[in-house]
């Protein structure tokens, strides 16, 4: 925040009503939280340049609306940059919440940030205006060497990377089990090519399925206790393709309010009506199932949180899904490999019955070291899936190199379950260090790790202390996590050793002490 007095000027562009309530509103909080010497901004600075962050923004935001009565859109308030733009926001609410746009131009949502943009004289040049100003934070951030997104690796060697030229633990990584440089899972990878090539003849359908899609999904059925089970291109895809098809117009689908994006965008996608219930409370789910009231409903999901490492209460979901007569679909990307004895996931967790969960996805890209996602169930429901997913019917297979990668890490994990006692043994010593050195990691119990930072700019100062030091974290803010939540995602693999584990404390405790995150 060292440049924020350059920032400031003597300009206030005085006269507009809302220009000037905004002003005070940021300056005032400006006094508050960076400098009591503050006294006028520039209505054309931008905010995020003065340094304010994700939480600033929802202060500002909810003073903003205490002061004018209005309700705003934190997506909004996020997006805007100066006291001008957030002006003519606040302004075009009170005229019309539904400004008339063209037909070229209407957006989906006629009442959320696009319909906010500043009015502009073509499409084209409203559109580029929004995108120079993520742009425009985006070199702040460089100029400030606080971007830390896509950290280029040139090298990978177990546990540690060299990234950005540095070499780093990887503290980072959702490759749980350490397979990624496993001689097994390359043996077959290599193989594989060598006898199918590198790409495939097509969409599964129609001539892109080899032996090796079948043998995969025949295995990953058994893995999981199912009949059946449909491998697609990503998980992304998968969520995409399985919850728009499970789904439609007319029915219900209900999911956490932390659920992961791929099952959001699927939800929102299938034009079924859409209800979210409190994180991990059973009681708001069943308000929502009483809402549903005799829809066809389908239930969605994550097993472990992915930014919170927390674990759902599946056994009650289950008990509520039976009760409700609701189909339960359970996204399992952090949980395979990583719970239970023998790494099947959060059935084996809970010791729940293999038909309790009646849509199983799961994900080839974490625990497995692969790429791919897939469906688990029952056969009618494969079946379905295969003649109806349009992201599994429109988009080429799985190279089958990657097919059989998947494959041989689930040979791996069969013969070697201890690698699983050990991703266990680590998340513990991590966990529990964290915790005894006074770091706030939320409700994780399991290898995903947050390191709760108060502030977006602790989040950023932590990831660019430990990065000096060798330590590969990934800070995480708005809108990848609720406005006051910032933090470092952490992950643990089951390929650190003890060593890694302590070296990872020891940067962490100087970075946290330097940033006044702990004592
Ligand atoms: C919970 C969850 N589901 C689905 C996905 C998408 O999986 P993929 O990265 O394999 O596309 C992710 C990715 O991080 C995830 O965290």
């Amino acid at each position: 925040m060292s440049d924020i007095p350059n920032t400031l000027s003597a300009v206030c562009g005085a006269g507009e009503s809302s220009h000037q309530l905004i002003h005070s509103v940021i300056v005032e909080w400006l006094r508050r939280e960076v400098s009591p010497l503050i006294e006028r901004v520039d209505h054309d600075a931008s905010l995020f340049g003065l340094g304010i962050d994700s939480m600033g923004a929802a202060s500002i935001g909810s003073q903003l609306e205490h002061e004018t009565g209005k309700k705003l859109n934190p997506d909004v308030l996020y997006e805007l940059e100066t006291i001008n733009e957030l002006a003519e926001y606040l302004d075009g609410i009170q005229l019309s919440r539904r400004p008339v746009v063209t037909a070229e131009c209407a957006e989906p949502r006629g009442d959320d940030h696009r319909s906010a943009a500043p009015a502009s004289p073509s499409c084209g040049n409203g559109l580029m205006a929004r995108y120079e100003r993520l742009n425009r934070r985006v070199r702040s951030l460089k100029e400030r060497k606080l971007y830390f997104f896509e950290p280029v690796i040139s090298e990978h060697d177990g546990a540690w990377v060299v990234a950005e030229g540095q070499r780093m633990l990887m503290l980072g990584s959702y490759e749980y089990l350490g397979l990624l440089g496993h001689p097994h899972l390359k043996k077959r990878a290599v193989e594989t090519i060598e006898r199918f090539g590198t790409g495939h003849h097509g969409v599964r359908l129609l001539a892109g399925t080899t032996t090796v899609h079948r043998n995969l999904e025949k295995k990953l059925a058994d893995f999981v206790g199912a009949e059946d089970a449909i491998v697609y291109s990503s998980g992304y895809v998968t969520n995409l393709a399985t919850i728009s098809t499970l789904v439609g117009p007319g029915d219900v689908v209900i999911g956490d309010r932390w659920n992961h994006a791929s099952i959001v965008d699927g939800c929102r996608m299938s034009g079924a009506d859409f209800l979210e219930f409190a994180h991990n409370d059973v009681q708001s789910l069943a308000e929502q199932l009483e809402k549903a009231d005799g829809a066809k409903t389908l239930v969605v999901v994550d097993a472990v949180f992915s930014m919170d490492g927390d674990i759902m209460d599946l056994p009650a979901t289950v008990d509520l899904c039976k009760r409700f007569g609701a189909l339960l679909m359970v996204d399992e990307a952090h949980s395979l490999g990583v719970l239970g004895k023998t790494g099947r996931g959060v059935q084996e967790h809970f010791g729940l019955h293999p038909d309790d969960i009646d849509v199983k996805m799961g994900t080839l890209s974490k625990a497995l070291a692969g790429c791919g996602g897939f469906v688990a169930g029952r056969e009618e429901l494969t079946t379905y899936l295969r003649h109806h997913a349009r992201g599994y019917i429109f988009s080429g297979a799985l190279p089958a190199g990657q097919a059989s990668v998947a494959i041989a890490a689930l040979e791996v994990l069969e013969r070697e379950p201890e690698l699983v006692a050990r991703l266990q043994q680590n998340t513990h010593r991590y966990l529990a260090g964290l915790k005894s050195l006074g770091f706030d990691t939320a409700a994780s119990v399991t290898p995903i790790v947050p390191i709760m930072t108060r502030t977006d700019g602790i989040a950023l100062e932590m990831t660019r202390l430990c990065r000096s030091e060798g330590l590969l974290v990934i800070p995480v803010c708005y809108p990848a996590v609720p406005m006051d939540a910032p933090r470092l995602r952490t992950c643990v693999s089951a390929i650190q050793t003890p060593d890694d584990i302590d070296f990872a404390l020891e940067v962490l405790t100087r970075a946290g002490k330097q940033t006044g995150l702990i004592a």
